[in-house]
């Protein structure tokens, strides 16, 4: 808030960008098969025992209402040559949800929800509860399901991504 009560949402924004985090795509699949996914950097770890992450969803989202209502979603956390993955799944749906998957490979996972190839990591949650977040809705998960594999992680920080300077 500044000294005539204004609070910049831009600075805001931007100060946010400073937190350097990870990539993922969060996907499920609804009561009527539709798909829906998105990219998402919300993403955090809650608990160990029981397992629980967290991440958040924009109210004005399409897909809002699969994500409210499926049993399961899987988080596909990105490796650092996924940026263009990244940007395909954080393109607005258009026309209806599911569009974003016509042109790709995946395989499925739990609740039907659509599991992507080339990750470093994945967590298939059940979607256990829902918390109010002003304009968006805190999923917390509890993981069923998790995978790991060898891969340098993709990240962004900034407004853009970017890759550890380590190998
Ligand atoms: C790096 C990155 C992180 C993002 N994180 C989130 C997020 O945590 N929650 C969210 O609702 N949208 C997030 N977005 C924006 C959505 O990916 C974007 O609005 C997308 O169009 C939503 O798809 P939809 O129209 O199918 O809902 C992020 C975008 C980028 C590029």
């Amino acid at each position: 808030m500044n000294a005539e009560g204004h609070f910049d949402t831009r600075a805001f924004r931007s100060a946010l960008g400073s937190f350097a985090t990870g990539v993922t795509v969060i996907t499920a699949r609804g009561a009527n098969d539709e798909l829906a996914g998105l990219t998402v950097n919300s993403f955090a770890s809650v608990s160990l025992d029981p397992p629980l992450v967290l991440w958040s969803l924009s109210l004005y989202s399409p897909a809002l209402a699969v994500f409210q209502h499926c049993s399961h979603y899987a988080i596909n956390v990105l490796a650092a040559d996924q940026a263009d993955l990244s940007e395909h799944f954080a393109r607005p749906t258009k026309d209806r949800t599911g569009e974003k998957f016509h042109t790709l490979k995946f395989d499925t996972g739990m609740g039907g929800a659509p599991l992507l190839p080339g990750c470093c990591a994945r967590f298939e949650c059940r979607n256990e509860t829902r918390h109010a977040g002003g304009d968006h809705l805190i999923f917390v998960g509890l993981v069923e399901k998790f995978m790991r594999e060898e891969r340098a992680p993709l990240l962004f920080q900034g407004g853009q991504y970017r890759r550890l300077a380590t190998p």
